[in-house]
């Protein structure tokens, strides 16, 4: 897709291939720092963006706070120019930037977009002609054209406006949306398609270099609204998906079948179906989430999203499901929860990560204490746990020694590092919601 070019997208793509172009990522997160070392990596000038003084500190030390990247490689982007800062004015020096700040659920379940409008807000009084703006935050559709643009406009004090169809002047815009799969090292970030949609041709033949002197593939959609809800697509389609192995499994338990026998039989049909897990319910920054964000915009066209919700029905269900399970192991051992000592395994929302967002062990361990049990934790990814936005945990790791000491160890998440034969070997019941002992035969493990 190649079109006419003015002259600021000749320019900006000649920076671009030239690597002379200077992006800015704004969030310092699980997406926006991976991103960051991405472009570094390809001899781009990079400069993050955060409000948090600790983090831009930490990174301009040298240092990291995400265990899967290492300082080594923060300060391999250093020498290649990379470095942070929280001062919003330095955006003015930026060729493009790119917008990759949370997008959780408010206290009604409602999308709070208060990080995207304060940073579009902040970033506004220091536009340029040609500057090219990208949000990659989850969000429903509409809200590049609907939130963004306006905020942008309004905030500039020269007047720039944002480029379009029939104007192709200005500052340009495009969605495009984060696909990483946190934990998952089979397949390379520069290998994930990247989808792209611009606010006009201008924007999306900009974006598209851009992200393509990265990503091995772009994918353009034709506007901003598609790329945003191709984003939604995919993690509805997990979110349902999951919910429905999460029913499936409950009918399995009483029905005396092996739910992952049956996914495993299931996964060697060679079209037409994708094998997804039950567990103790959904966790991280997306599945649980961002659904929640079309349900809520779905309403402003008087349209409900009933798989949405009742996925949403199921899958949050499965924290009490599975307490309900380590109930029943306790009542064989004529035991209560109350007054049990229980060890939960794993507080990350999914193995061998350490991100503990919307983990289903932290609602379980809320559960559990509600219920009068003492409660105790190991995950090698959390020294300690403290508060958060929807938790109060104040709680310490607990080393892996004398697990005979427990009425129960419920594995919540199934962490790679855990010797599990070891684990059922001590433990008096081990309640699984993983089946990360699938192959161990041991009359003290319920899996649920
Ligand atoms: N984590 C994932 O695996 C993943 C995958 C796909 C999409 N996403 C989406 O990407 C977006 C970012 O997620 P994340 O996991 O990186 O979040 P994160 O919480 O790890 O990082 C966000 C960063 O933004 C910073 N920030 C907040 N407001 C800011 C502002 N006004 N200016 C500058 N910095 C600000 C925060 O301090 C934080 O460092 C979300 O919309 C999320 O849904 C995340």
């Amino acid at each position: 897709m190649t079109i006419a070019t003015s002259g600021s997208l000749a320019e900006l793509k000649q920076r671009i291939e030239s690597r002379q172009a200077r992006v800015g990522i704004v969030g310092m997160g699980y997406v926006g720092l991976p991103l960051a070392l991405l472009f570094s990596g390809e001899r781009f000038q990079v400069t993050g963006f955060d409000i948090a003084a600790d983090k831009v500190a930490t990174l301009n030390a040298g240092g990291s706070y995400i265990v899967r990247i290492l300082p080594a490689m923060i300060q391999e982007a250093q020498q290649a120019g990379f470095r942070a800062t929280a001062d919003y004015s330095e955006i003015a020096l930026m060729d493009a930037v790119i917008i990759c700040v949370p997008t959780p659920l408010n206290e009604y379940h409602e999308p709070d977009l208060s990080y995207i409008t304060g940073t579009v807000k902040a970033i506004a009084p220091h536009l340029h002609e040609g500057q090219l703006i990208i949000l990659e935050s989850t969000t429903y559709p509409g809200t590049t054209e609907e939130v963004v643009v306006p905020l942008l406009e309004s905030g500039n004090p020269r007047g720039l406006k944002v480029a379009h169809a029939s104007e192709p002047t200005g500052v340009h815009v495009a969605f495009s949306p984060e696909r990483e799969d946190p934990g998952n090292d089979t397949v390379a970030r520069h290998d994930i398609p990247k989808v792209v949609g611009g606010c006009g041709l201008v924007a999306a033949e900009l974006a598209a270099a851009l992200y393509g002197s990265i990503f091995r593939r772009v994918i353009p959609v034709s506007s901003p609204s598609v790329a945003e809800m191709t984003k939604l697509l995919e993690n509805i389609y997990r979110c349902v998906n999951i919910a429905l192995v999460n029913e499936l499994k409950q009918l399995c338990m009483r029905m005396g079948i092996d739910i992952h026998e049956v996914i495993d039989a299931a996964k060697t049909k060679p079209f037409g179906f994708q094998a997804f897990y039950p567990g103790p319910g959904l966790g991280g920054h997306c599945i649980p989430i961002d659904p929640f964000y079309l349900s809520w915009k779905a309403r402003q066209f008087d349209f409900s999203t009933r798989f949405i919700e009742l996925a949403g029905e199921v899958n949050i269900n499965m924290p009490r499901f599975v307490i309900d399970q380590l109930a029943e192991g306790l009542n064989q051992h004529k035991k209560s929860i109350n007054g049990s000592k229980i060890l939960v395994l794993g507080l990350a929302y999914k193995r061998d990560i350490d991100d503990l967002r919307e983990s289903p062990s932290l609602t379980i361990i809320e559960l559990l204490r509600d219920k009068g049990a003492a409660v105790a934790y190991n995950d090698p990814y959390f020294p300690t746990v403290g508060h958060g936005r929807h938790y109060a945990l104040n709680m310490t790791n607990t080393p892996l020694t004398n697990l005979g000491q427990y009425d129960a160890v419920m594995i919540v998440t199934d962490h790679s590092t855990y010797d599990y034969k070891a684990i059922v070997a001590q433990s008096q019941l081990v309640i699984d919601t993983r089946n990360a002992t699938k192959g161990i035969d041991a009359p003290n493990i319920v899996r649920c």
